[in-house]
């Protein structure tokens, strides 16, 4: 091995170290939840919301050609909302506004990312993965409430 190759060894390893060091900051310190792709639940047959506990709720949202089922969740400012994602049909993207949110929705897979609503307001929710036709209008939205 040359020079030049440990060099590069070196340089790839550092650079490397560098984005997994940002992964890590990134989980813990700025406590950014990293979406899970989890196994296929079964159970997930409805779309429904449901309520865990005071301010805490889970969201079983199916997107299918060209809406989100269901289209509309309303929560009080201060929740904590699970968005469990999955598709009926072809690959759709979910993507909330003004939150760091950005999953696909995937046939045959369950996504999982938590968000926390502190501020009042109504949240669209946008497909940003093409899926046909009617892609453009797909849409949903968060309704935080006071
Ligand atoms: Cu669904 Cu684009």
């Amino acid at each position: 091995m040359n020079k030049y190759e440990i060099r590069v060894i070196l340089l790839s390893a550092s650079v490397l170290s560098v984005f997994f060091f940002a992964i890590l900051y990134n989980t813990f310190a700025r406590k950014i939840d990293v979406p899970v792709c989890i196994p296929y639940n079964a159970s997930f047959r409805k779309s429904i919301v449901k309520q865990v506990d005071n301010l805490h709720y889970e969201a079983y949202v199916k997107a299918k050609m060209w809406s989100y089922d269901p289209g509309e969740i309303t929560v009080p400012a201060g929740s904590t909302v699970d968005f469990y994602l999955t598709s009926a049909d072809v690959v759709h993207g979910f993507h909330i506004e003004r939150k760091a949110v950005n999953l696909m929705a995937v046939p045959g897979a369950v996504n999982l990312v938590t968000v926390r609503f502190e501020e009042p307001g109504t949240y669209r929710v946008v497909c940003h993965e093409y899926c046909g036709a009617g892609h453009q209008n797909m849409m949903g939205k968060v309704i935080v409430t006071r």
